[in-house]
């Protein structure tokens, strides 16, 4: 394998299911660097995905590493994302660490393993910079908000090539590590809240006799335009609100039933509830982890 040029320099991503395959095409899709992929098996999604881009892509199964006895060290120049589930952290590192790093070579090691710290990752990698990242789901379609933080021996050169990985995909931002259950209770679950909300509107169209389709057409549309609003404007959503809201007409009447529900309050607490469990999940995953 030639040695690359790109910023990322080259790059390995070890668990190739839905995170893993949305990553490496946004990747392949602004970088030109050479990508590496492993994975247990190799499924039909990922068969389809790696005989499209053969020129860039080389799928690395588990059982013909084992055979064939490969090595590929890298250095500190390539990067290393870890896409499995966390529950396939420890063996996953067991067996893909010595086939990466066995030269001493420190990548920069990008963990996207929900409630997983960077301590636990940094254990498993000494000498490498860890980044750890929070995307979400819309990742598959290029519109993933990432929340993404690193440990403390990272270099401004690192973060950003931590951060580009994930500006392939979408909109990422830094921040630190104390606020990444927070991160996973709004954006990493919000998509869920949201798809809950186009339901509902479609829904109350559909009962005010609109066919099915077009009522989920609108109101997705009508979801997407209002959050594209918020970003190009960068107005208050409030803001926006009132330019919509004529006095005496059928928004404030509307405005006057959801604040009725609570759809604020129930939204806090959707996030809130939600943050406190990804915590416990965190602190049980470390209790394991710090027994074996
Ligand atoms: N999906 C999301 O919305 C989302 C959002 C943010 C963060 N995340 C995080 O992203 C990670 C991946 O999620 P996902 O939805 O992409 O999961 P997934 O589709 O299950 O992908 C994980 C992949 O890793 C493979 N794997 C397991 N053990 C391995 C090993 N030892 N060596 C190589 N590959 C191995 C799995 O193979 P098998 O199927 O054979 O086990 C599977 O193909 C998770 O840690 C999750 O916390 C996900």
């Amino acid at each position: 394998m030639t040695t690359q040029t790109s910023p990322l320099g080259r790059i390995v991503v070890i668990g190739f299911g839905n995170m893993g395959r949305a990553l490496v095409r946004g990747l392949l899709a602004s970088t030109t660097c050479e990508i590496i992929v492993c994975d247990r098996y190799k499924s039909s999604e990922a068969e389809e995905f790696v005989n499209s881009h053969t020129k860039r892509i080389t799928f690395l199964q588990l059982n013909q590493v084992q055979r064939d006895g490969i090595e590929i060290p890298l250095t500190s120049h390539d990067t290393l994302i870890l896409c499995t589930k966390p529950q396939n952290l420890q063996e996953s590192v067991q067996f893909w660490k010595p086939i990466f790093c066995s030269g001493g070579g420190t990548p920069l090691v990008v963990s996207i393993l929900a409630g997983t710290p960077i301590e636990q990752i940094q254990k498993l990698f000494q000498g490498s910079v860890v980044a750890r990242a929070m995307p979400n789901i819309a990742a598959t379609v290029d519109s993933a908000a990432t929340a993404l933080c690193l440990s403390i021996d990272a270099s401004e050169s690192e973060t950003q090539r931590a951060k580009s990985i994930f500006e392939a995909v979408g909109k990422a931002w830094i921040v630190p590590e104390e606020l990444m259950n927070a991160v996973t209770g709004l954006s990493g679950s919000g998509p869920a809240y949201i798809y809950m909300v186009i339901e509902a509107l479609s829904d109350g169209g559909v009962k005010m006799g609109m066919p099915r389709q077009l009522a989920l057409e609108l109101a997705a549309q009508t979801v997407l335009g209002a959050a594209k609003l918020v970003q190009e404007t960068g107005l208050h959503p409030a803001v926006l609100r009132d330019q919509v809201t004529t006095p005496g007409g059928t928004t404030i009447s509307a405005i006057h039933e959801l604040e009725r529900h609570g759809l604020r309050p129930m939204l806090i607490s959707a996030v809130v509830t939600a943050t406190k469990k990804s915590r416990l999940l965190a602190r049980a995953a470390e209790k394991k982890v710090n027994k074996n």
